[in-house]
């Protein structure tokens, strides 16, 4: 057996976390070269994430070559990068274009990080940006606490939610790691929660946690709603800033008009179930950006659905902007809170692959600005758009 001598091992959770939320969230799997993996080894491997969420690798090395081909094995026929080229040429405007720099001969492959980087794989005087909370976030914490607190970036799912198809899986492999303190991040939502992370962590949750913790109402409405994007949603974004806890935006009018989008078209506008189904566990991930998200449609409850208590039960599009984050809002918060968080401390040569259909996940930190931090990120825009509950889920959860 090629797989034989492989084992999984639990991530090492911080004490922060509850470990009764990571029975079966996350792994670290031994005894596999991620670069070079037989067919065989791969199926593991696959099989290994859907159940897992999330698999750390230690020790790797990986170019952007295997990084491209590993990534694509979970979705051989995805081709380009998860955001798309950059076709429209109006995505300047985009808040996603500072973040990324493209390796040149491995186009789906993308440096990120923070501080100057003189020469890597092609690339010339790279001047990577670690995204900053003030330049997003509403409120902001003071210079002076800077690189001593720090805020949740934003929490989201790598995918560019017009057109293309939410990518599978996002491969993050770490090159260049600075160490420095450990920071508090701070929700400053009023609810006085804040989370002890490594510096420049990238946090993870899990959305079937986020899915299950909800109350039998919410459930319901999870189950039926329908969630429809905003076209071009990161240019449409742009000018708004995002709510303390980077799960979502303030609502305060500032997104670009429609019309002042660059070019789209009302059939290619993602309509997205708000539940995606795990392909191997059948279990239902909360899968939503909350940032991108312009309307809800909840078709009513289905027949034979207990009425009594319930949200919405003659269904209801939601078309007002704040109406529609408060609800979303109101169903992922509980899921980012301290004790379910995965707060990954890393080191250099680590690779981790998650199930980016199956978790949210958010950039985390402030670095000073020689602090050089270098990673290796790719992920494919899908093949077809994520399956949502089943009717039997339906009316399981209805
Ligand atoms: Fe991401």
């Amino acid at each position: 057996m090629a797989t034989a001598g492989v084992t999984t091992h639990p991530l090492p959770l911080p004490p922060t976390a509850d470990p009764a939320y990571f029975k079966t969230f996350g792994a670290e799997v031994r005894g596999l070269d991620p670069g070079n993996l037989t067919p065989e080894q791969f199926a593991l491997v696959e099989d290994l994430l859907y159940k897992h969420s999330a698999l750390l690798f230690r020790n790797t090395s990986l170019s952007p070559e295997q990084q491209y081909k590993l990534t694509k094995a979970f979705d051989p026929s995805s081709e380009s990068y998860g955001h798309g080229n950059n076709k429209t040429g109006e995505t300047k405007k985009s808040i996603l274009h500072p973040d990324l720099k493209t390796i040149p001969r491995q186009p789906q492959v993308q440096l990120i990080g923070n501080g100057l980087v003189p020469e890597h794989e092609g690339l010339v005087n790279a001047q990577l940006k670690h995204p900053h909370h003030r330049t997003f976030h509403k409120t902001v914490i003071p210079e002076e606490d800077d690189l001593k607190y720090t805020r949740f970036y934003r929490w989201h799912i790598d995918a560019a939610l017009y057109d293309l198809s939410p990518p599978k899986v996002t491969t993050l492999y770490a090159l260049a790691v600075p160490q420095g303190d450990a920071q508090v991040c701070r929700y400053d939502d009023g609810t006085g929660d804040e989370l002890p992370v490594p510096l420049g962590t990238t946090a993870f949750v899990s959305g079937h946690t986020m899915f299950e913790i909800l109350p039998a109402e919410l459930k319901s409405v999870a189950v039926r709603t329908q969630v429809k994007y905003a076209p071009h949603p990161y240019v449409w974004m742009a000018p708004a800033h995002a709510l303390s806890t980077g799960l979502g935006l303030e609502t305060e009018g500032l997104e670009l008009p429609l019309k002042e989008l660059p070019e789209w078209s009302a059939d290619r506008v993602k309509v997205l179930p708000m539940l995606w189904k795990n392909p191997v566990t059948g279990q239902l991930h909360f899968e939503v950006h909350p940032c991108g998200v312009q309307e809800l449609i909840i078709p009513p409850l289905p027949e034979g659905a207990k009425k009594e208590g319930a949200l919405y039960p003659d269904g209801a599009h939601i078309t007002d902007l704040k109406e529609v984050r408060e609800l979303v809002y109101k169903m992922q918060r509980p899921a980012i809170a301290p004790k379910l968080v995965y707060p990954h401390d890393w080191s250099e040569k680590d690779l981790v692959i998650f199930h980016n259909r199956g978790v949210l996940h958010s950039v985390v930190g402030a670095f000073a600005k020689d602090q050089v931090r270098m990673f290796h990120q790719c992920n494919l825009a899908a093949s077809a758009d994520p399956a949502g509950p089943t009717e039997e889920d339906v009316k399981k959860y209805a």
